[in-house]
């Protein structure tokens, strides 16, 4: 059968129900191009018979096309911001019993960092984050909370030293008050309901991978799903450039705020 990578994201889209058509096509054939260069399969019919026949073999295409990179504190000054400003400010406005969402948490490090700083201002029993990713293999490792040392390498000492505990085997496990904060769940931010009435989203590094069109139509969902006075906070190399027609106020090239 001769098949083409169009039929093959009608295929994909059949059997995992992700939506190849949001992601920037070049990058994503690549990928996929290149994760079937590395298998037996000739091309994409055979390896769309492989990952419906093989779970193992579907989760690998799912973990690899959605590139879940992350690290805790990734790109610190951010973090920093969000200590010394954005929190002290929703606070001011919210009070302590803050909404928060991290809508592509991947595998936990941008939600437990979230934990980890509001700590500090906040009581940690009453922090609550609610976590999104497409990932369902990202989210066992989230749930699990055992990470390598590179992956922790930028918390804070004293962070480190409160929430987080070294296993003899070296790797890093976060702690259950830490862990008990925050409530993951499998979503796609292409297909699920967004919620009302959130005070801070943090959505960083997932929507370089979509299409200008898919950005915008999430941003828009982003405003509606924000109380008044909420914060969208983007990834360090990203920037909603039509955010005055959104609605949003530009705090900084990554913080964003829906007016009161
Ligand atoms: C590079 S990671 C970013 C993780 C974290 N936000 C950070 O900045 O460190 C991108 C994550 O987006 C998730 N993702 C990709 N498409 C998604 C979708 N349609 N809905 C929800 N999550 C998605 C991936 O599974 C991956 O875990």
């Amino acid at each position: 059968m001769a098949v083409d990578y169009e039929w093959f994201k009608g295929e994909v889209y059949k059997l995992t129900k992700i939506d190849l058509n949001a992601y920037k096509e070049k990058q994503m054939k690549r990928r996929i191009d290149t994760l079937i260069s590395k298998t037996e399969c000739k091309g994409y019919d055979q390896y769309m018979d492989l990952i419906k026949k093989d779970q193992t073999a579907r989760e690998t295409f799912i973990t690899y096309l959605t590139i879940n990179v992350s690290e805790f504190y990734r790109n610190i000054d951010q973090w920093n911001l969000m200590d010394k400003q954005m929190v002290p400010e929703l606070i001011n406005k919210f009070g302590k019993n803050l909404k928060i969402w991290s809508a592509a948490c991947s595998t936990g490090d941008e939600p437990y960092t979230i934990v980890m700083l509001l700590s500090n201002h906040i009581p940690i029993n009453q922090i609550n984050i609610m976590a999104w990713d497409i990932d369902t293999v990202a989210l066992a490792k989230a749930r699990a909370g055992v990470y390598d040392d590179k992956e922790v390498k930028a918390v804070p000492a004293e962070m480190k030293k409160k929430y987080l505990s070294q296993e003899p085997g070296g790797k890093w496990r976060v702690s259950d008050e830490v862990k008990k904060r925050v409530n993951f769940k499998q979503a796609d931010l292409l297909r699920e309901p967004y919620p009302k009435d959130y005070h801070l989203i943090v959505c960083r590094n997932v929507l370089i991978y979509f299409t200008e069109e898919a950005k915008d139509e999430i941003f828009r969902k982003y405003y509606d799903a924000l109380a008044p006075g909420g914060v969208l906070f983007i990834g360090s190399t990203e920037q909603i450039i039509n955010y005055k027609e959104i609605g949003f106020i530009r705090k900084s090239s990554f913080y964003y705020e829906k007016p009161m």
